[in-house]
């Protein structure tokens, strides 16, 4: 038997745009009201990025708090994974863009799509390498920029997402159990309920597809809305399961923040108090990648999780895909 290493997120960041778009302000845009958006979804009002910035500069910032918070400085990481929907560009990996940024020469760096679980299945891939003991410090970000392949005729889809980045640091674990159990999932005959139609090799940008503005988020919300309350319940009991363990031993479960609704739906099958549910949708809408990362630091910051807390965050997303972890902090 080889060496095998706990793994624990040593350490949080994240990194909001400034500007705020209100529910108010998405009146005047396209026919919803305040009204609808708050009782369908939570959501109040979320954060949008200004054009001269992109999700590599959002990450960057994101990571820089969670080297900071692990007194980690950048030539210390030895990989960065960046979640992402939205990257830069679509050749080269954004995480190479922010390892250039960050001053973090010679690391492999790479991109992974898993839509809204996107920032899980990082979390996964790194504990690996640190669980086999290749890499000691690996950085993982989370970053959406929605706001970028957002139909803002769209009152179906333009009044749910919101910008936001945020990064953890993953290393090895001596006293702290770490992660205890993962689970990971797809199911892509659903891909079409969430995509982004043009753009890539299938359907290459063309006069046509901006004019049918196939370069946006097109979605069956009532298809996700579906999976995303099964998936969730499902994946929390494999996770509870692997590691033995019952829904009440968890001090807090972070769930994708995607719908105020879809939280609530999953949190009574599961039976289990509202406050043991974090949740950030009314100020952040969904971010995407960046949800469970946020919410984390903000927990973390505002001082709601202590060593040795059972922790557990699940997300899905497009794919469609599904990703939970379990651990002891
Ligand atoms: C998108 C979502 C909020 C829609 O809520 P819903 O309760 O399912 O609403 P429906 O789609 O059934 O639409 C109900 C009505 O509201 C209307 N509507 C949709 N968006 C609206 C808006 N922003 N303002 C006002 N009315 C709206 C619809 O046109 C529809 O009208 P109709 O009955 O006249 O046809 C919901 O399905 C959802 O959150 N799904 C999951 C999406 C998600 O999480 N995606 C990301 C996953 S990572």
């Amino acid at each position: 038997m080889g060496e095998h290493l706990n793994v624990r997120i040593s350490s949080t960041g994240m990194a909001l745009p400034g500007k705020r778009l209100t529910n108010m302000t998405l009146e005047k845009m396209v026919d919803t009201s305040d009204d609808w958006i708050v009782s369908r979804t939570g959501i109040k009002e979320r954060r949008i990025l200004d054009e001269q910035w992109s999700a590599s500069d959002l990450a960057v910032v994101s990571a820089r708090e969670a080297l900071d918070n692990a007194d980690l400085k950048p030539h210390e990481i030895d990989l960065i994974i960046v979640a992402t929907a939205t990257p830069d560009h679509l050749v080269p990996a954004t995480a190479c863009i922010v390892q250039s940024k960050l001053n973090a020469f010679g690391c492999p760096a790479f991109d992974i799509n898993a839509g809204c679980s996107g920032f899980v299945y990082g979390l996964v891939i790194g504990q690996q390498f640190i669980e086999n003991c290749t890499y000691k410090n690996i950085l993982v970000i989370g970053v959406d920029i929605l706001s970028r392949i957002t139909n803002w005729e769209d009152r179906s889809t333009c009044v749910l997402f919101g910008d936001g980045a945020g990064a953890v640091v993953l290393q090895p674990s001596n006293d702290a159990k770490g992660v205890l159990s993962v689970s990971l999932m797809a199911d892509g005959e659903g891909a079409e309920h969430l995509m982004v139609p043009a753009g890539g090799s299938y359907m290459p940008a063309n006069e046509n597809t901006v004019k049918n503005k196939l370069h946006f988020v097109k979605m069956n919300g009532n298809e996700v809305f579906k999976f995303a309350v099964n998936i969730v319940v499902e994946t929390i009991n494999i996770l509870l399961n692997k590691s033995g363990l019952s829904i009440d031993q968890l001090h807090l479960l972070f769930l994708h923040q995607a719908n105020h609704r879809i939280i609530e739906a999953a949190r009574k099958k599961l039976n289990i108090s509202p406050h043991k549910l974090p949740v950030n949708i009314e100020r952040f809408g969904n971010m995407s990648a960046a949800s469970i990362p946020v919410l984390l630091h903000e927990n973390v910051r505002e001082g709601h999780i202590e060593r040795g807390d059972l922790i557990a965050m699940v997300a899905f997303g497009a794919g469609l895909t599904c990703g939970g972890v379990l651990l002891e902090w």
